[in-house]
């Protein structure tokens, strides 16, 4: 089998952020969600993998180059421009020719990893697809499936103004190669894209064989920040917490937490779930639980809780706890002692401050 994983996409609701970053690249628990995303395929026992990747490709190469510190293959498909998950199946028919395959969105993170999947899907040669569905508060955002008594699938609908059900399309999807013929057939939906979901029902209609599977544990698909902060969260409670960095004997470093290689925490309290990435300095502060603070950042005489925070930012002499925050690369977060007292700000575009 071989692996494909969507990167392409613009991140508009992850703005300010994705301006200048890949969505896919930003970080969960300290490592971003395509490199989750590219671990789980590669468990699986999948080494061939192509990245389907858009305007933000230069980036994602560099930082996933050839795939070998994953122990993978990797090809880049170039799509030229954001025409939908369908036609990124179609563009990638020469990577995939006539393998089964696994299609794996780069910004899902899914509980438990995809391996018991594979190994089901490999199992039953007479499935032409397997979906993954699972139940979520609001169906209307996503694609949505009726099942009948028996549990077959009936209908898969994009978005539906009136859900049928409540089971969504969670970005994880098998295909044999019948799956071009759908990508042919299909028109683009009212958003201009060809979608995934008609090209499934396509196979519905057509009588291929459709294996629903339904998720129990949690999947989070990280468009919006509350979705990146749920996933840092749910992801962080699963870490196997280790401190290779430094802690000094006037710090309280709780069971939960993860301190990585030339970090040192200074005279500082760290409630875990928290990962404190490399070579970060955390002094005269509090770092509170589901806390992610990546590599070379600065944080003194600060409180932070339930937040993410990306490398080379500065967090100094802040009054007030900082709290369910993400806050970007290079940022500094600091109190204007100067006169005349007043905020100074570099905001970009799309930045949200939420002052007391
Ligand atoms: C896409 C699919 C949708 C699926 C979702 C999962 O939605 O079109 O069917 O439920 O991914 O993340 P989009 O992210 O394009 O809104």
């Amino acid at each position: 089998m071989k692996g494909l994983i969507l990167s392409g996409g613009k991140g508009t609701r992850l703005y300010p952020l994705t301006y200048t970053r890949a969505k896919q690249l930003i970080p969960v628990a300290n490592k971003p969600v395509l490199f989750r995303v590219i671990e789980a395929i590669r468990d699986a026992g999948i080494t061939e993998i192509g990245i389907v990747i858009g305007d933000t490709g230069p980036e994602i190469k560099e930082a996933v180059q050839d795939g070998s510190q994953f122990g993978v293959r990797v090809t880049y498909i170039q799509q030229e421009a954001p025409l939908g998950l369908a036609h990124a199946v179609k563009i990638s028919r020469d990577f995939l020719g006539d393998e089964r395959f696994v299609m794996f969105l780069g910004d899902n993170v899914i509980q438990g990893g995809i391996s018991p999947l594979i190994a089901e899907f490999a199992h039953h040669h007479e499935w032409n697809s397997q979906i993954v569905l699972t139940e979520v508060e609001f169906p209307e955002q996503y694609g949505v499936a009726r099942l009948n008594g028996e549990g077959r699938v009936v209908e898969l609908i994009e978005k539906p103004k009136n859900p049928p059900s409540n089971l969504a399309l969670v970005g994880i999807y098998m295909f044999d190669h019948h799956i071009f013929e759908a990508t042919e057939a299909i028109k683009p939906s009212w958003r201009g894209e060809l979608e995934i979901t008609d090209a499934i029902q396509w196979l519905v209609e057509h009588g291929y064989v459709v294996y629903p599977h339904i998720h129990r544990g949690w999947w989070i698909d990280t468009g919006r920040p509350g979705d990146m902060l749920n996933a840092n969260s749910l992801v962080l409670e699963e870490l196997t917490p280790e401190i290779r960095g430094s802690v000094d004997s006037a710090s309280e470093v709780d069971s939960r937490v993860t301190v990585e290689e030339g970090a040192e925490i200074i005279n500082s309290v760290v409630r875990g779930p928290t990962i404190i990435g490399r070579h970060t300095r955390i002094v005269n502060s509090y770092v509170g639980p589901f806390s992610s603070i990546y590599h070379h950042v600065v944080i003194e005489n600060s409180e932070i809780e339930r937040s993410i925070v990306l490398e080379h930012s500065i967090i100094r002499d802040i009054p007030t706890r900082i709290q369910d925050s993400l806050i970007g690369r290079h940022a500094e977060v600091t109190v204007n002692t100067l006169r005349p007292k007043a905020l100074k700000l570099y905001l970009g575009d799309y930045s949200q401050l939420g002052l007391l």
